[in-house]
């Protein structure tokens, strides 16, 4: 069953359109990866989704449910947990206080909870969030929308600015999470990463998707190949 489902999407900033029709099905406990340069439109859709942005044509359907036009915390109410582009923590804050600020109803015992997915950050509980190196605070961001028990989660490029190793780690993490019954739309420029973990993949470019498959599939097409992986496969 589809979780997510997007119709048609149109997003109209200023006086021109950004994504110009988008179509995406994301079934339930997948991970579904969009992948495109900078400027493709990639962070306008996760908003659109999210309510931050009101589409001017279009549907949201989440859990067969209309979520179109919705403000941002009804969305958050369904379950749909955005991990936003550049983390977004809040700096001088401790650990703990981004997990419980960010949980909204739920307090330290699902902090508790989400700290046995990441041992590496309940060491830093008492720390400043500030302090903490990149790989860590995508993690304590990652955690912070875990609290929520999201259904989905919207990551917008967690591997920005991460070392390779570091990537990986992440990656493995949001692997884990969706064991755990999470559906995950992943949004990346890092489309060798993200192939790796997804099951399926589209291509957006200019406010279109461009191209769209099985990630195996896109990951062996040429076209991006050519674009997005350096010009070889491996
Ligand atoms: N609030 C806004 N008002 C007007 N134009 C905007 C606004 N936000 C984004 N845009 C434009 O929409 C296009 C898509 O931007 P978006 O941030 O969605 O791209 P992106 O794929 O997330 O890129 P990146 O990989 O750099 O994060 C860009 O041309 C951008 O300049
Ligand atoms: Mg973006």
């Amino acid at each position: 069953m589809n979780i997510l489902e997007i119709q048609d999407l149109k997003i109209n900033l200023g006086t021109h359109d950004i994504l110009h029709g988008i179509s995406l099905e994301v079934p339930e406990r997948s991970i579904i990866a969009v992948l495109g340069a900078n400027g493709a439109g990639k962070t306008t859709l996760m908003r659109a989704i999210s309510g931050i942005y009101r589409p001017s044509h279009g549907k949201v359907f989440f859990d067969g449910q209309d979520i179109t036009g919705l403000p941002s915390h009804k969305v958050v109410a369904h379950g749909i947990l955005q991990t936003p582009e550049g983390r977004q923590i809040f700096s001088n804050m401790t650990v703990r206080e981004n997990l419980l600020v960010g949980g909204g109803p739920y307090g330290l015992a699902e902090a508790e909870h989400v700290l046995d997915l990441f041992p590496v950050i309940g060491q830093r509980y008492r720390q400043l969030a500030g302090s903490l190196s990149g790989g860590e605070q995508q993690m304590l961001c990652i955690g912070r929308a875990l609290m929520r028990k999201p259904r989905i989660l919207l990551m917008d490029e967690p591997s920005l600015g991460l070392a390779p190793k570091v990537v990986a780690e992440i990656f493995h993490l949001v692997e884990q999470i969706r064991t755990q019954g999470l559906t995950v739309l992943l949004v990346e420029q890092n489309a060798r990463a993200a192939l790796r973990i997804a099951d399926y993949a589209a291509v957006i470019d200019g406010g279109h998707i461009t191209l769209e498959g099985p990630a195996a599939q896109i990951a062996a097409d040429p076209r991006i190949v050519e674009a997005y992986l350096g010009g070889h496969t491996h």
